[in-house]
């Protein structure tokens, strides 16, 4: 997997499917809410031109993770398959996709792309102008499977995804937003017992940022034997079960 910020990243299945999931490669944020500095810290590593994969998937319809411009400028917007929920699907519609490359997602689904298998996992809105978050849990084909939270309230049913027996669990911290704090993240961790977690979504915006060493910390109290596991903007990591 490799990680572009936020909830940004890229996944590659043991037989090469490719799948993205709320790559946010533009500049777009900046200057949507008026009085926040949403201007992106971390470089766009890969121009949306220069993606080519064979599925691109949002958790919900805020423009950090559906992100317009990404779609309209993606390389491959002809062939790639668009999973999300209704109002995500609804951008992809606005940006031309044809219907029949868009596929509506929603918690408890269950889609298959190649040896990719991707199911819907339960999250709570954050805001009113959005009430269709969700998250996702990736299995790569007889591999390891991670649960994405995506942007979340506070829940004891985002815990519901341990059934799914996730191997790592990739959790927004920032705490800001209504989102999860790196302590709540650190207790649904410690519900659903992975190997490894994750932190994201404190990174991109200079207003909504969090220090990830905190997650690290909390973990620790309500996690102990998850293996912490902090990623790098860019930089390809491959995930072990040893
Ligand atoms: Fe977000």
């Amino acid at each position: 997997m490799w990680w572009f910020g936020q909830n940004g990243y890229i996944f590659k299945s043991p037989e090469g499917t490719l799948a993205g999931v709320d790559l946010y490669l533009t500049n777009s944020c900046e200057g949507l809410a008026p009085g926040m500095d949403l201007s992106r810290r971390v470089p766009v590593l890969v121009e949306p031109e220069d993606i080519d994969i064979d599925v691109f998937a949002c958790t919900h319809n805020h423009q950090d993770h559906t992100d317009p411009e990404t779609v309209r400028r993606l390389r491959n917007r002809d062939t790639t398959h668009f999973v999300g929920p209704h109002p995500t699907c609804a951008v992809y519609a606005a940006e031309g996709i044809e219907s029949g490359r868009i596929a509506p997602a929603w918690p408890d689904c269950e889609l298959e792309f190649g040896d990719l298998r991707l199911r819907g996992a339960f999250a709570l809105p954050t805001d009113d102008t959005d009430l269709n978050h969700m998250g996702f849990v990736i299995q790569f084909g007889g591999g390891p499977r991670i649960y994405m939270t995506g942007d979340t309230d506070y829940s004891d049913l985002l815990a519901s995804a341990a059934k799914h027996r996730p191997d790592v669990v990739i959790t927004c911290i920032n705490g800001g937003f209504n989102n999860l704090s790196h302590f709540e993240a650190a207790e649904l961790v410690g519900k659903i017992r992975p190997k490894a977690a994750i932190p994201c979504h404190y990174d991109m915006f200079p207003d909504n940022s969090a220090d990830p060493r905190q997650f690290r910390a909390s973990l620790g109290l309500k996690a102990p034997g998850v293996r912490y596991q902090e990623l790098r903007h860019g930089e390809p990591f491959v995930f072990s079960s040893d």
